[in-house]
């Protein structure tokens, strides 16, 4: 897929959004688009769209409880009724009944008729059942608890008035970390887990076949290139991370089934030299994690350690993904900006950062699910 190339002035389409916005802004626009047939199914859409951004905050607080209280896997087994689940999650049967319904509410949960006592049955929903399974999520899920606190006074935060976050706190490698609470076990534990998902994307949209030597720049504990060793069986494995976490790879890489190829270097990429010998290398999930200057200086560091004919592969959640949108632009804009550095960048914006630091022919390649990563591959 060709890195489409930005544009400056506002499409048709976008001209004429612009003006119909603007009569929305009126609130007797509002109030006969909400009166009048034709156009009150989109009134109203709009308006449930409006309360859900005003109310998500309160969504994800049920999410937390139906995580922390394990519901997905007590339903597993069978529908039940507030009654029945109130003693096991040690709350009144009326709070149960309450989290129940706001479960069901948002599809986490689903009706299931009545018992014989008449009482209403709730099982699994939709939602609930993906949780199940799935530690890369309900991680993610608790992980939230620092970013709530964060994004408490978004303006503040914003004009950097908030003073030291926890996010900051808990990269060790964000700017500014204070370390108090950096446990490189903990932060890598939660990345390993969602580390399947993108290893998945990134290996079905690229072959590491054609290679003989891969590196993984902070490359965590290992996931990926344990997935990438099991996808391409004759590849050597090099893992560079910060000297802590290369600790936590070795011991996990150690007892992997490419224990036989993998080495781990450990090292700090803004100081120390790059591994040499690699004629791929992966930045899964890193590059967004750093502003402009460090991003740059590492890109121009991969650039001398390939040779001619070397591949650098970057995947990592992007912004301006079409269809996931938020999820770059205002979920990791946000993440980043409570972490203290880094940022979601376009594919466009990766694809002219690559140039200057002198690689040609990017490709934007297609992968199952954009919303998890999106992977460039440069040359
Ligand atoms: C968001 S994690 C991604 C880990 C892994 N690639 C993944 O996708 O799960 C970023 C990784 O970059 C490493 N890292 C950050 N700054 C680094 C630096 N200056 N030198 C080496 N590694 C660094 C971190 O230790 C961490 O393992």
């Amino acid at each position: 897929m060709r890195m489409p190339s930005p544009t400056t002035a506002p499409s048709f389409g976008e001209w004429a959004r612009d003006r119909l916005a603007r009569l929305q802004a009126k609130e007797s626009f509002r109030r006969a688009a909400g009166a009048f047939p034709l156009t009150r199914p989109i009134a109203r859409r709009r308006a449930r769209s409006l309360f859900d951004l005003c109310a998500g905050f309160v969504y994800s607080q049920v999410l937390l409880a139906t995580v922390r209280l394990r519901l997905p896997e007590r339903l597993m087994a069978g529908p039940r009724s507030a009654a029945a689940l109130a003693l096991e999650l040690d709350m009144t049967e009326a709070s149960a009944e309450r989290l129940l319904d706001a479960g069901a509410s948002l599809d986490l949960l689903a009706p299931r008729g009545r018992d014989a006592g008449g009482r209403r049955l709730y099982g699994l929903g939709a939602l609930g059942a993906s949780l199940i399974d799935n530690p890369g999520v309900t991680a993610m899920i608790e992980h939230h608890g620092l970013l709530y606190d964060d994004l408490r006074d978004p303006v503040a935060l914003l004009r950097g008035e908030s003073g030291q976050t926890s996010l900051a706190n808990y990269w060790p490698y964000a700017k500014g970390a204070g370390g108090a609470a950096a446990s490189p076990d903990a932060y890598s534990a939660l990345m390993a887990v969602s580390q399947r998902f993108v290893a998945a994307e990134v290996l079905s949209a690229y072959s590491l076949r054609r290679h003989r030597h891969l590196l993984d720049i902070g490359g965590g504990t290992g996931a990926f290139l344990i997935a990438a060793g099991a996808a391409a069986p004759g590849l050597r494995l090099t893992l560079f991370d910060l000297p802590a976490v290369a600790g936590l790879a070795r011991r996990a890489l150690a007892q992997s089934p490419v224990a036989e190829r993998a080495e781990v270097v450990g090292g700090d990429f803004t100081a120390d030299s790059l591994p040499t010998d690699a004629d791929v290398v992966t930045l899964i999930r890193v590059l967004h994690d750093h502003d402009d200057d460090v991003a740059n200086q590492l890109l121009r560091a991969i650039r001398r350690i390939l040779p001619p004919e070397g591949r650098l592969i970057i995947a990592e959640p992007m912004a301006g993904t079409e269809g996931a949108r938020p999820v770059g632009d205002a979920y990791f804009g946000f993440y980043f900006l409570a972490m203290g550095g880094g940022r979601a960048r376009t594919p466009e914006t990766i694809g002219s950062m690559l140039r200057a630091a002198g690689f040609r022919r990017t490709r934007l390649l297609r992968n199952p699910m954009p919303m998890v990563a999106r992977v460039i591959v440069a040359r």
